[in-house]
């Protein structure tokens, strides 16, 4: 399989990440989520459980409040956040894990809604935002600076937004590492039957964007590739942006309890 060469003008055209939204995939990727043996697409309970109790302890000890959980996978946040004071929505566009979400922790005062955050009327007014888990870097800085925006219209005045974003070297790493080559031989993320899958990783420092072709092929000859499309942002540039938007008091958390350095929570009020 030819390395397919790198256009900047498309980058963010069509399918540029992988598709949580399709059914199937969905429903694969679930597993991942709910899986205690990694980290992969949702952190394991202990992390969770430390990270909501951390929002909870700064955000929400005030009395009841409205909270909004964008890219909220299959809610894994929504009760430890919520508790029976707060109300929740969490909105995502994978229906695997909005279901999942919905028959787990389905509530009164918690709601899971199937929605693309780019185009997705968000309500309000809410008085904390989250996107947690590095998902906003995934989006184009154009959708991204919408989804900043959207959350600013969204908030009541003196709400806050919390961003989890994957720091600038962790995009670079996924950029630079070698190419690999996998075999999914009872099937895996990209397909129930086997297939090989060879990974061709990309490092444009000119936008600072990691791009990752998925090269997917089963046996029988069927082949389709994957894209995922990851922009580093700095500290600086993010902060920058949230303030065009409107936000002020930007404010970066080291004590934000991570696994790894791979990701940084930053805050910001309106
Ligand atoms: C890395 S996972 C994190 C899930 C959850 N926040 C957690 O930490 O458990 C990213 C989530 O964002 C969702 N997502 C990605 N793009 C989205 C979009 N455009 N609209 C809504 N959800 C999206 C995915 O379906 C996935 O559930």
């Amino acid at each position: 399989m030819p390395r397919l060469i790198p256009d900047l003008r498309t980058l963010w055209d069509g399918e540029h990440k992988i598709p949580w939204n399709d059914p199937a995939f969905s429903a694969r990727i679930l597993k991942e989520h709910l899986s205690q043996d990694h980290d992969l697409a949702s952190r394991k309970q202990q992390t969770i459980e430390a990270q909501a109790e951390w929002i909870r302890s700064r955000y929400l000890a005030d009395g009841p409040s409205s909270i909004l959980d964008l890219g909220c996978g299959p809610g894994l946040y929504a009760t430890l956040l919520a508790g029976d004071i707060h109300r929740y929505v969490g909105i995502d566009f994978s229906p695997a894990s909005i279901d999942y979400a919905c028959q787990t922790f389905g509530h009164a005062q918690r709601e899971f809604r199937l929605g693309n955050v780019v185009d997705a009327p968000f309500g309000g007014p809410y008085d904390l935002v989250v996107m947690l888990y590095g998902e906003l870097n995934v989006f184009s800085p154009k959708d991204c600076r919408l989804i900043l925006s959207k959350a600013y219209e969204a908030l009541a005045p003196g709400g806050c937004l919390l961003i989890e974003r994957q720091v600038s070297a962790a995009v670079k790493a996924v950029g630079t590492a070698p190419d690999t080559q996998t075999q999914a031989d009872s099937g895996g993320l990209f397909s129930d039957e086997s297939y090989v899958c060879i990974t061709h990783n990309h490092w444009l420092e000119d936008v600072a964007v990691s791009l990752q072709h998925f090269h997917v092929a089963h046996y029988d000859g069927r082949m389709k590739t994957y894209r995922s499309t990851t922009k580093a942002w700095t500290a600086g540039e993010m902060e920058s942006m949230l303030g065009e938007v409107g936000f002020s008091s930007v404010a970066s958390h080291d004590d934000w309890p991570v696994p790894d350095e791979w990701l940084t929570l930053m805050s910001a009020c309106k």
